[in-house]
């Protein structure tokens, strides 16, 4: 049976979009079983149900504090019975009421290279502090702010001349790809925990050589293959 997946969104939803995609291509073996967001019309609810994805609301306004609320996002999530829930630009931080309901099953993509720059505006914590190098992270959550085992990051560079929209763009391109091969891996059960790392079986994919981002990014390549790639 496929992997089931929900993805959880507040606005645009590009990180959704490129799931849909490499759902649609078959580079990602899940079943994207609903969307879930806490605004009443994200962009994205208008991607998914081009897809005919159900969507769901979960409206902040009816519930006392976050911990009601993450119940009831808890409940509408559990009845769709997911194997995997990631987060897509979703705001909200979510308490351990939500995160014990799905341990371990739950993952984030964050637009820097963590544990640099965790919090909002990732792009623009890089450039404040003349980083050369930026990208993004996809990750499991855990009860910190973008804090949990990292499963596969990608690195762009950061020019003199950036501001934080001109980054935030290279590395969208980059999320694009890399979340859904993340997700690729998951399905595939090649990850595994060891303490706070996570460790991955490339067993059959390109051997990789460790600490070379450039062979890590060939194999994300080749997890989301037959998508042109400019880098
Ligand atoms: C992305 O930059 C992601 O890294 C961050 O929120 C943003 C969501 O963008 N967590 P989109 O809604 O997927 O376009």
């Amino acid at each position: 049976m496929k992997h089931r997946l929900a993805v959880l969104v507040s606005g645009r939803g590009t990180n959704l979009q490129a799931i849909i995609d490499a759902v649609a291509r078959g580079s990602l073996e899940m079943e994207i079983v609903g969307v879930f967001s806490d605004r009443p019309e994200p962009y994205a609810f208008r991607r998914a149900r081009e897809r005919s994805i159900p969507v769901v609301f979960v409206d902040p306004a009816g519930c006392p504090d976050r911990q009601e609320y993450d119940a009831a996002l808890a409940r509408e999530v559990s009845s769709f019975q997911a194997d995997t829930i990631a987060l897509a630009g979703f705001m909200r931080v979510l308490t351990p009421v939500f995160l014990n309901a799905f341990q371990g099953k739950i993952v984030n993509i964050h637009p820097a290279l963590l544990p640099a720059f965790p919090g909002l505006e990732g792009q623009r914590q890089a450039i404040d502090r003349g980083v050369h190098y930026s990208g993004c992270t996809v990750h499991f959550v855990d009860a910190g702010v973008d804090a949990g085992p990292i499963i596969l990051q990608s690195v762009v560079p950061v020019y003199q001349s950036d501001t934080p929209e001109a980054l935030a763009k290279r590395i969208l391109a980059k999320e694009h790809l890399t979340y859904p091969a993340a997700l690729q891996l998951l399905a595939e059960g090649r990850l595994s925990l060891e303490g706070r790392r996570v460790i991955i079986n490339w067993e059959g994919r390109i051997p990789l050589q460790p600490g070379d981002c450039v062979l890590e990014w060939l194999k994300i390549k080749d997890i989301i293959k037959g998508v042109p790639v400019c880098d």
